[in-house]
């Protein structure tokens, strides 16, 4: 098979989200700590009518519906979810229900588990199985989705809730590039030890510095491993991807790639402020990498034997080296990245389905026409710590995507509430959760109309779902 990539995409999320400002001032934080100390806008959250099974119901439901996708020519279902209610059975299996009416029992894959990265290792699982010598000849599905909630305090407003649901198979018009920069590690950033609460421990600071190693170390992988296959495939005419350039996209590079070799860049956003952090970072290693390119003229020379001299494992906590690299990215994110941003802005993080709500606004914000021939950086992060990074190239039309997605006239159509009844969601989800037998108490007009929605427990711990 060729091209494998995306061909269909889905988003799901609550109807409900709060104001960040609202919560500075229901927090009595100073104003700004959230909005512009986290550079975020609203967080979407849920009560104990969802769970990861519903959400994954709506996901995966509504992806079959709009593309109008015949269940029997799904051969593959990978999960990617932090957000756990069973320690042996999988949300796909539960996600079989949607196949049973079409007879279709014979789909392969199951759940991943890593943080925010599961949503990357399933895709990555599916798109190998498209090109393996077992593949079938039908396409994979993933679902990634999670409820980010964090117990009370600074974490808290850098919470969220979302989910995706993605059509894998050949010919797509978002193909996923052969290189992959990796890096993981042992870390205890961000985890969840205690079985008995859906809180994770979370030491921030290092959280944020784990992120940043990651990018720089998978970053650099990447360009090194780019180069090599560049290297070897320089006999041939056709580049590393095998195929001529696109019409009006970056041509690929010839040796180790840097930012001006992509069109967009989509990074897993915890937070907005983050992300901007990490373009700069970005822009840091090119910087490192090639001090004198013309980018980099307005950094003096006293100042970039200042930013050069300092140790790399100093780097990340440097001030100096942060406010540069952000002050001279910034107008490159805003072509480049702002426009993958729409739902982080809106949901806040939706943990696994972080960077693809982050792709999923950039096919939704940037014209189709626009978007082609077109190559798309990733950055994929999870605490603990697993990372990659890696290319996608339009290469094919993204109109029925954003069409069928409608993302940005559903994220506006949120309702925005009082943050009373945010907190009163985690209380009910904290003070229930394990709880069976279990009747949900949350009101099911909070819902979006014709959602699958968390019915019962039974004394079992059986879920039962219903639709609105
Ligand atoms: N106005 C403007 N900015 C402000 C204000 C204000 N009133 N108050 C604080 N700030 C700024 C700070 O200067 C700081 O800026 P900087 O990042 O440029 O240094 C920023 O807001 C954060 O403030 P801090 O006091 O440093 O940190 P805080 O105690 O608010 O915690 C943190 C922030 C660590 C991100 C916390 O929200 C957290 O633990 N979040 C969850 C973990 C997380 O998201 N980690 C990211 C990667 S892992 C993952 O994906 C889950």
């Amino acid at each position: 098979p060729q091209d494998v990539g995306i061909l269909a995409m889905e988003m799901y999320f609550p109807q409900r989200c709060i104001s960040e400002a609202a919560l500075e001032e229901f927090d009595g934080v100073p104003q700004g700590k959230y909005t512009i100390g986290l550079g975020q806008k609203y967080m979407v959250f849920t009560d104990d009518r969802e769970d990861i099974n519903s959400f994954a119901l709506n996901a995966v439901g509504s992806l079959l519906k709009k593309y109008n996708i015949d269940p029997k020519s799904i051969g593959r279902i990978d999960v990617g979810t932090e957000t756990i209610i069973d320690k042996a059975k999988s949300v796909k299996t539960v996600l079989m229900q949607l196949f049973e009416e079409a007879g279709n029992s014979d789909i392969e894959g199951v759940d991943n588990v890593n943080a925010c990265y599961g949503s990357t290792a399933a895709i990555f699982n599916a798109i190998n199985w498209v090109e393996s010598s077992s593949w079938d000849g039908r396409n994979a599905i993933v679902f990634a989705g999670d409820i980010a909630i964090y117990a009370e305090g600074s974490a808290r407003p850098a919470g969220g809730a979302g989910a995706c649901a993605i059509l894998i198979g050949p010919n797509a018009p978002l193909v996923f590039e052969p290189v992959h920069g990796t890096f993981m590690s042992h870390t205890y950033d961000f985890f969840k030890p205690n079985l008995s609460s859906e809180y994770p421990v979370v030491d921030g600071p290092l959280s944020i510095s784990t992120y940043l190693i990651a990018l720089d170390n998978a970053y650099s992988r990447y360009r090194e491993k780019y180069a090599k296959r560049a290297a070897l495939a320089n006999g041939h005419t056709n580049g590393v991807n095998g195929h001529a350039n696109g019409a009006n996209g970056h041509a690929e590079p010839k040796g180790k790639p840097s930012l001006s070799d992509f069109d967009y860049m989509v990074y897993h956003s915890p937070y907005g402020k983050l992300v901007a952090k990490s373009h700069g970072r970005v822009m840091y290693n090119d910087f490192v990498e090639n001090p004198s390119a013309p980018e980099y003229s307005s950094i003096t020379p006293a100042d970039a034997e200042a930013l050069l001299a300092v140790p790399r494992e100093k780097s990340y906590s440097d001030k100096a080296i942060e406010k540069t690299f952000i002050g001279l990215s910034k107008s490159h994110y805003a072509k480049h990245v702002g426009p993958s941003m729409e739902c982080a802005q809106r949901c806040g993080n939706m943990y696994t389905a972080s960077l693809y709500g982050g792709l999923a606004s950039l096919l939704s914000t940037v014209e189709p026409k626009t978007l082609q021939g077109k190559r798309i950086a990733m950055f994929a992060f999870g605490s603990g710590c697993a990372s990659s990074y890696w290319a996608v190239k339009v290469k094919g039309d993204t109109e029925e995507i954003r069409t069928k997605m409608d993302l940005l006239a559903r994220l506006d159509a949120m309702k925005v509430v009082p943050c009373e009844e945010f907190v009163d969601a985690l209380k009910i989800r904290e003070k229930n959760h394990n709880s069976a037998p279990y009747t949900p108490s949350g009101s099911i007009e909070n819902l979006w109309p014709g959602t699958y929605y968390l019915e019962s427990i039974d004394d079992k711990y059986r879920r039962k779902y219903a639709m609105t």
